[in-house]
């Protein structure tokens, strides 16, 4: 069933207006999960402001009990104290401090850019606070019982937004030189488009102004995720050409704020992820009438167009920081040597990665297995949108977790071509964590994360490949990696949560993975690990946690993990560039 949802009001005029109040008989949708009780609330005509805006499509919003910006305060010295080591010397001396031998081929070059990652919705809180607006993960994480697991919401999150100074205090105090951080489009524009929220902007001033104070380069990223709610229900969000004009005005307002105060930006974050987020679930968001298997290639399609257009906007304003996006996904290795196998492995490129690389980073256009099926929608480039887009990224910037086998669907590719009932149509690849032999690729991380094995051995096949695929004379930045501890979320004592092998063993084996394609010519320029503090996993709530810092959500006290030392220790021994840590 379709339904219609209109506002009566454009949005400039929802935020004044107090028209008409809203009532249960055309308007409540249950609170707590479960579908809209009163379907026909999206197709009344509804003038309201928006705290009624919050009330109707998301509910009540917790709030927490610090809610004003918390100074810093200094780290103490007594947290400054590394773990003891996990690795042994092989002739172990009692003393815990084995020789670790350095390799001379190895060295981070000087200027390679390295930190810490986060993304608004999943550590800010505040949902509501001066002025922000909803976007569709707060109706996901309020409404949805089919997307969360837990009923875990961002309405708090890790507190960030009155805490930021502590955070940005805590990771100079190690040393570290980069952070990077989304801002919420629907803070600056709590309607997507329409009035600027000043507040918002004056927030993220001191954000960028604190990080500079601490000798901390901000990397921003515009979008992660977090889509304004007013924008998707009325047009269907990135479903439509018209969020290409809103997302580049969203743009201008950033980028005329901060300029040359960002070391590098981001337009967006995994768009194959948000993109495959389409179709919503039903009743929550105005209906649209595009199928729904096809929903997230009309998304692709204009989100190519919206970063081209701020790619071009941030260049003409002469911003002097990088400017790309932040593509995601695992090196795919073929299962077998079969000739389907290697088709799978190539259409899975193209389905994934190349969806966004080939245009931005070859020639304007989809690769050709995605082509072929993408024309047939209709979502094909004019002449002037693949130049319009092709070029527009200073470096490559990949989120790289993981690496899986590929494979042929069962009965082969071309079977899977001629069946669009087959449920891995239209890519036509199938994948799996198993090697033929039995074994994981490497050992699991947690089981809220089934994507996610430690396979870092692979990294440096993974990096080159990138390199000889899609050259960018930029270089390649691993923009994020990291890893959900095994059952972390179990543990009850600090202790124990804050020594965490398995993340350790990560970060020594990825940045030695780094390491290692940079001694072999891989153009390697930076690396930011995922994530700065335990933080809301989307869907998953805060049952995984990537944080090389800990986050008591009931205090907001943040501590080191072991992990974060294991980190910080590559860069002490390999950097050309100190590692100062700021000590405050
Ligand atoms: C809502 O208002 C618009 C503009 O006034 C009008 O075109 C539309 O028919 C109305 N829809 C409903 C369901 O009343
Ligand atoms: C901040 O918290 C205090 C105490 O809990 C509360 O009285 C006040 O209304 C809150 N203010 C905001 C803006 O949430
Ligand atoms: C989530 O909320 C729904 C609706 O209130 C409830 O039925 C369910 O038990 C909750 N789930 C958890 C894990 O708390
Ligand atoms: C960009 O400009 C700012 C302000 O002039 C300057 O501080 C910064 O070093 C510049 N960054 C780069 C990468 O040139
Ligand atoms: C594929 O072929 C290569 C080179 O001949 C060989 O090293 C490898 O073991 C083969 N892989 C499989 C899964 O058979
Ligand atoms: C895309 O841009 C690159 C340079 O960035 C150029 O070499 C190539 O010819 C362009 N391709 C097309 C199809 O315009
Ligand atoms: C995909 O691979 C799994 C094994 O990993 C298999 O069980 C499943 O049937 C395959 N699916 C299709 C549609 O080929
Ligand atoms: C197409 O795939 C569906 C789902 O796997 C299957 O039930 C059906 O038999 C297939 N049709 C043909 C003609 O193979
Ligand atoms: C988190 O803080 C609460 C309140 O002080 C405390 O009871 C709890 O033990 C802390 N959790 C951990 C794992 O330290
Ligand atoms: C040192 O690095 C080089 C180049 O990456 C590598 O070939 C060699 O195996 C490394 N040595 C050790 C002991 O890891």
């Amino acid at each position: 069933m379709f339904l219609l949802f209109a506002l009566a009001a454009p949005a400039a005029a929802l935020i004044n207006s107090t028209g008409s109040v809203l009532t249960p008989e055309n308007g409540t949708i249950s609170i707590n999960g479960g579908e809209a009780a009163n379907p026909s609330a999206f197709t009344a005509n509804i003038t309201i402001n928006l705290q009624q805006y919050w009330d109707l499509f998301v509910g009540p919003v917790a709030t927490a009990t610090i809610n004003t910006t918390v100074a810093a305060t200094p780290v103490p010295t007594s947290e400054l104290v590394p773990p003891p080591p996990l690795y042994y010397s092989s002739f172990p001396t009692g003393a815990q401090n084995p020789t670790v031998l350095k390799n001379e081929s190895w060295k981070f070059p000087s200027g390679f850019f390295w930190g810490v990652a986060s993304a608004a919705y999943q550590i800010e809180g505040a949902a509501q606070a001066e002025g922000r607006g909803p976007s569709v993960w707060d109706v996901f994480t309020h409404r949805s019982t089919s997307i969360t697991v837990n009923n875990d919401t961002g309405d708090v999150g890790c507190n960030e937004y009155y805490m930021y100074k502590q955070d940005i205090a805590r990771i100079a105090a190690l040393g570290v030189p980069y952070y990077s951080f989304s801002i919420s489009w629907s803070r600056v524009f709590p309607y997507g488009k329409g009035p600027v929220n000043e507040l918002a902007l004056q927030h993220y001033d001191d954000l960028i102004e604190t990080c500079l104070q601490y000798g901390v380069k901000p990397v921003v990223t515009l979008f992660h995720w977090d889509l304004p709610l007013f924008l998707q229900n009325e047009y269907g969000g990135w479903l439509s050409e018209e969020i290409v004009g809103d997302f580049v005005a969203y743009a201008k307002v950033v980028f005329g704020r901060y300029g040359n105060k960002v070391s590098h930006w981001f337009t967006m974050n995994e768009p194959i992820v948000f993109c495959d987020e389409y179709p919503y679930p039903k009743n929550y968001f105005s209906a649209v009438t595009i199928a729904e298997a096809d929903q997230k290639y009309f998304c692709g399609h204009h989100v190519l167009l919206a970063h081209a257009e701020a790619y071009r906007l941030g260049k003409s304003l002469g911003l002097n920081g990088t400017i790309a996006f932040k593509n995601n996904g695992g090196y795919k290795i073929p299962l077998t040597n079969s000739t389907d196998d290697a088709l799978a492995v190539q259409r899975a490129w193209d389905f994934n990665e190349g969806w966004f690389a080939n245009p931005v980073y070859l020639n304007g256009d989809y690769p050709k297995y995605l082509k072929d099926y993408v024309s047939t929608l209709g979502l094909e480039f004019t002449a002037d949108q693949k130049a319009l887009i092709n070029g527009t990224a200073d470096l490559f910037a990949h989120d790289a977790y993981t690496s899986s086998f590929y494979m042929a669907p069962d009965g082969g590719v071309a079977a899977c071509l001629a069946n669009s009932s087959n449920s891995l149509y239209p890519g036509c690849f199938n994948t799996t964590n198993v090697n033929p032999d039995g074994w994981n690729i490497g050992p699991a991380a947690d089981i809220y994360t089934p994507w996610l094995n430690q396979a870092t051995d692979w990294v440096p096949l993974f990096l080159r490949y990138i390199q000889d695929t899609w050259p960018s004379a930029g270089g390649i930045a691993v923009s994020e990696f990291g890893w959900a501890e095994p059952f972390e979320h179990l543990k009850t004592t600090k202790v124990d949560i804050l020594y965490d092998p398995g993340r350790m063993m990560y970060y020594k084996n990825y940045m030695e993975a780094i390491l290692i394609a940079i001694s072999e010519g891989v153009n390697v320029v930076g690396c930011l690990a995922w994530a700065i503090m335990d933080n809301l996993e989307w869907a998953d709530g805060y049952l995984p946690k990537f944080g090389v810092q800990y986050v008591n959500l009931t205090t907001f006290e943040r501590s080191y993990k072991a992990s974060f030392f294991t980190y910080i220790d590559a860069f002490k021994v390999y950097a050309e560039d100190p590692v100062v840590p700021v000590y405050v």
